[in-house]
């Protein structure tokens, strides 16, 4: 556990490079066991997901080495097919290893991903995935168990573009036997670097970025070289930072066409943008004007993970901004804490309408998820006096120093560990 100190009124100026996404690197890394072979990622970034990733390949029994931002994993000798509750307590998303350990295995066995911090978090259409691949699952004392001999290519057909149902049902349908055809599937851009990894893996895959995926299993290749894609949701969260402190960050590496739906907001709201080649430049001064509606959808829809992000970004926007959350059921749990720095927010179920307050002042609030924990952070860049978040260690499964990116970058923030209560 630890406290974010955040001093207010500071502007942000400056450059940086975007980290390499979690969202993007956490199904490549499950990936890595589709064959045995030996894979070389660079640009990872250092988070607790992706220790906790690293932590169940080496329990497959994978030899896994970490260099800075290169991870090296040898999958030549997987051994065991099941990661346990003391792991996927760790990280929710460990969920994503489902089809890679069956499709490697023949066999899986994963404890459920219990419910979190926002909301039920149902598995239903990766069960369904895998079923309609040839998999028997059944789910006994918690865990998932899956066994499929042989996978047979299909149709798969996701009711709800799942982002991992789909990352799932990708890594899955290489190993099956034919062609195998994903419709309904999510759009991401995390998707579409999936694909990128599994061509180099010697899969035959096509469609990742529009509904219809095609998987024609693959010819494995004994090494494997792959470079992360930027973080869109940091660099999100970074644009809607220099909206809460003011300022001029030119973000590098990211394509604008990643986080195309945040930076169109913030424009409306004021801020100035320009956009380049895998760079994007924000500046920020002066209050911004709110009486926006924003809807979280599926890519490109704008993204669930940065209504946090944007909703710091109008708390003092003049005006009214009103949120409308489709993705998770209880992802406002920053609302509260937002209050107690006298932002003037009203929910109503989906719904959340923020008044714009003239001025912010510093409290001592939580981080009770991980984009909520990165929204109070930035919230008090732009709130008067000192804001306290205590982080039970949500913020760094996300961000790699975050503390250090913005102290860079002139904010004025430290960590410290949390006095034990
Ligand atoms: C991924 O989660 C991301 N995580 C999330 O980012 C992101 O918010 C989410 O996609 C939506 O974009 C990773 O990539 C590791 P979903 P995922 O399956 O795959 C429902 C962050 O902060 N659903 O697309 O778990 C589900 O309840 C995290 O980086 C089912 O009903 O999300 C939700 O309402 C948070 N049944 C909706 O679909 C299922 O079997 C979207 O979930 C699966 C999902």
């Amino acid at each position: 556990m630890s406290i974010w100190r955040v001093q207010g009124g500071y502007p942000l100026e400056g450059s940086l490079t975007i980290q390499g996404a979690k969202n993007a690197v956490l199904p490549v890394l499950a990936a890595a066991i589709l064959t045995g072979c030996e894979t070389e990622l660079t640009n990872v970034p250092a988070l607790r997901d992706v220790e906790a990733s690293l932590e169940i390949l080496r329990q497959l029994g994978c030899v896994v080495q970490r260099q800075g931002g290169t991870v090296a994993i040898d999958s030549r000798n997987v051994t065991g097919c099941r990661i346990p509750r003391e792991l996927t307590g760790q990280m929710r998303s460990s969920i994503v290893f489902l089809g890679a350990i069956l499709a490697r295995c023949g066999q899986a066995r994963i404890a459920m991903p219990g419910g979190c911090e926002l909301g039920p978090r149902p598995v239903d259409l990766h069960l369904a995935a895998m079923e309609a691949l040839g998999a028997e699952v059944r789910v006994e004392q918690g865990e998932i168990v899956c066994r499929a001999p042989g996978l047979t290519g299909g149709t798969v057909h996701l009711a709800l573009p799942s982002v991992g149902a789909t990352e799932n049902a990708m890594i899955a349908a290489c190993a099956a036997r034919g062609e195998t055809i994903l419709t309904g599937a999510a759009k991401e851009p995390e998707i579409v670097e999936l694909q990128g990894f599994l061509r180099v893996l010697g899969a035959d895959v096509e469609g990742a970025g529009t509904s219809v995926i095609k998987i024609r299993g693959m010819r494995p290749v004994r090494h494997a070289l792959w470079r992360v894609m930027p973080d869109r949701i940091v660099g999100a969260t970074m644009l809607c930072a220099c909206a809460c402190a003011g300022g001029d960050l030119e973000l590098r590496g990211l394509d604008p066409a990643h986080v195309g739906s945040v930076a169109e907001e913030l424009a409306a709201m004021g801020a100035q943008l320009d956009a380049g080649t895998r760079r994007l430049r924000i500046r920020c001064g002066g209050r911004l004007r709110g009486g926006r509606t924003i809807v979280t959808e599926p890519y490109p829809g704008f993204p669930t993970d940065a209504q946090p992000l944007m909703m710091a970004a109008s708390l003092k926007a003049a005006g009214r901004t009103t949120f409308v959350e489709n993705i998770f059921d209880h992802r406002y749990r920053q609302a509260a804490h937002f209050a107690a720095m006298g932002a003037d927010i009203r929910l109503d179920g989906r719904r959340a309408v923020v008044t714009g307050v003239e001025r912010l002042r510093g409290a001592r609030v939580e981080a009770e998820d991980l984009r909520g924990g990165a929204a109070l952070i930035i919230a008090g860049l732009g709130a008067e006096g000192e804001t306290e978040i205590l982080d039970r260690g949500h913020v760094a499964r996300g961000y790699e120093g975050f503390d250090r990116v913005l102290s860079a970058l002139g904010g004025h923030i430290k960590i410290d560990p949390a006095r034990q209560e």
